[in-house]
């Protein structure tokens, strides 16, 4: 069978690691041959498409980002049909025989479409929003946070000798799981996420209370967090799949704790894409390679519309319409976890 290979969407640490696991794999247990296609379904529908080997794949296990580029290109943005039936020729025409979409929300949707049209498709699920549902979590995750709480660990020491405000502003769109995740792994004194109202009296004398504790205090705010009421976005087009571009919350809150505590000095940071970049943590490394390896073995007894997904300790394949349409976002009892403890 010869594969076809794309990741989609923004990238994240891992996306290497499952293209590696799904050649390697793929070509010894299987005998399958694969082509990787450039920057996801814009290397599909324009034909833009590269031998992947073994020996290509093998040193990417560390490799960040994705060697074979991505896009956020929507090939159905002019009609399911015209969509499909592009994609269909093009597969057709590199006798691609089935399709593996490494990717987050939109690419899998694309996913669940193509295979409803009966375009045989299985996926993986990445994605530093840890926000797709059906699976316990994705590969970048982890990556993520640990870059996000190695950079609070930083800011609090400098913020500690000017007694300052750290705000720190994290991505992961409309669920906060970066933002609750480093919040507990950083120690913050607030955390802000888009799932719950922002109580910004509440956040003020918490930071006024830490101050007057002698700590210095941080603030952990998601991209996605409704500060003022409403998304912070920035002025910006929105992209194929009609997302708009989050930005500013963190901005919002520095300004509306310095109105509501005299004399606070804040300073902001912004980790943005960095928290996408450069190398996947040990335990990325392992979920990407079981699930390029999960996803594989699903393409090859013909498990098609499928997507490789962690449900506890073990990678299972799900259907691939359970993974998209509904965003897994943090639940209220998570949140309840830990919100009332003044850290
Ligand atoms: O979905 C991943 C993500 O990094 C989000 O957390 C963020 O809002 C968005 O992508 C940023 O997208 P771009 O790479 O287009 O700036």
């Amino acid at each position: 069978m010869r594969v076809g290979i794309l990741t989609g969407g923004g990238d994240c640490p891992g996306l290497n690691a499952v293209l590696r696991a799904a050649v390697l794999a793929g070509t010894q247990r299987y005998g399958m041959t694969f082509t990787g296609f450039r920057d996801g379904w814009r290397g599909v529908l324009e034909r833009d498409a590269v031998p992947l080997d073994e020996a290509s794949v093998r040193p990417l296990l560390a490799v960040g980002g994705t060697v074979l580029g991505s896009s956020r290109t929507n090939p159905l943005a002019d009609g399911v049909a015209e969509g499909v039936a592009r994609v269909r020729a093009s597969l057709d025409a590199l006798g691609v025989e089935g399709l593996l979409a490494v990717g987050g929300e939109d690419t899998l949707g694309v996913a669940t479409a193509l295979h409803e049209a009966g375009v045989p498709v299985v996926g993986a699920p990445k994605t530093i929003d840890n926000d797709l549902s059906a699976t316990d979590a994705t590969f970048g995750f982890e990556t993520a946070v640990q870059t996000a709480v190695e950079a609070c660990d930083r800011l609090v020491t400098t913020g500690a000798s000017h007694h300052r405000a750290m705000v720190v502003e994290v991505m992961g769109r409309h669920a906060g799981w970066i933002a609750l995740h480093t919040g507990i792994a950083a120690g913050a004194h607030v955390t802000l996420l888009p799932e719950v109202p922002v109580d910004l009296d509440a956040a003020a004398a918490t930071v006024a209370a830490a101050l007057s504790r002698g700590d210095a205090p941080l603030v952990v705010v998601s991209e996605g967090a409704r500060v003022l009421g409403e998304d912070a976005v920035r002025d910006l087009p929105r992209d194929a799949f009609g997302h708009v571009q989050l930005g500013g919350a963190g901005e919002q809150v520095e300004r509306e704790l310095k109105a509501r505590v005299p004399g606070l000095s804040t300073r902001l940071t912004v980790l943005g894409h960095l928290l996408r970049g450069g190398t996947p943590s040990a335990a990325d490394r392992v979920l990407a390679t079981r699930m390029g390896l999960s996803a594989v073995a699903a393409l090859a007894r013909g498990d098609v519309g499928t997507m490789a997904a962690l449900r506890g300790t073990e990678v299972v394949q799900v259907p691939l319409a359970d993974a998209t349409g509904v965003l897994r976002t943090v639940p209220e009892a998570r949140w309840a976890e830990t919100s009332d403890v003044v850290w």
